[in-house]
């Protein structure tokens, strides 16, 4: 589903055990597979990029110019290639992010899309802008 944060776009996303899995295939093709230069809370875990492994949270904005990048969840699509394990295609320059938010290498974008401060208020519920650090 698609939420809305201070103005910007908030991608949160139900990851499978395969989505998971092949998170851990594509490390190599990443531009910061560890999210070291990129924005994101510390309680987040680093490479796969969430709080819970099977729920993501984003801000939509590309880190090149800031356009909305498009979910592509699918496994390689013909546009895409064969090596696309699903994720996201900013259509202004073509930048591609996998499904933790990872821009792989050569791409526009420099850094990895941001995860926003965020937490659980109960299983069903993601609070976003709020967090336990108090942020
Ligand atoms: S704004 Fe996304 S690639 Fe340029």
């Amino acid at each position: 589903m698609i939420a809305e944060w201070r103005g910007q776009p908030v991608f949160i996303v139900r990851r499978t055990e395969e989505i998971l899995g092949n998170l851990k295939k594509i490390t190599g093709d990443l531009s910061d597979p560890e999210s070291k230069a990129s924005v994101q809370p510390t309680y987040v875990d680093p490479s796969n990029r969430s709080i819970k492994p099977e729920i993501l949270v984003l801000v939509g904005l590309c880190t090149h110019l800031g356009c909305s990048p498009t979910f592509r969840p699918e496994v390689a699509p013909v546009d895409l290639g064969p090596k696309w394990v699903g994720g996201y295609f900013c259509p202004c320059h073509g930048s591609h992010y996998d499904l933790a938010g990872r821009v792989y290498k050569a791409q526009p974008a420099p850094l990895n899309l941001p995860v926003p401060p965020h937490s659980y208020e109960s299983d069903d519920i993601i609070v976003v802008g709020v967090d336990q650090e108090n942020a």
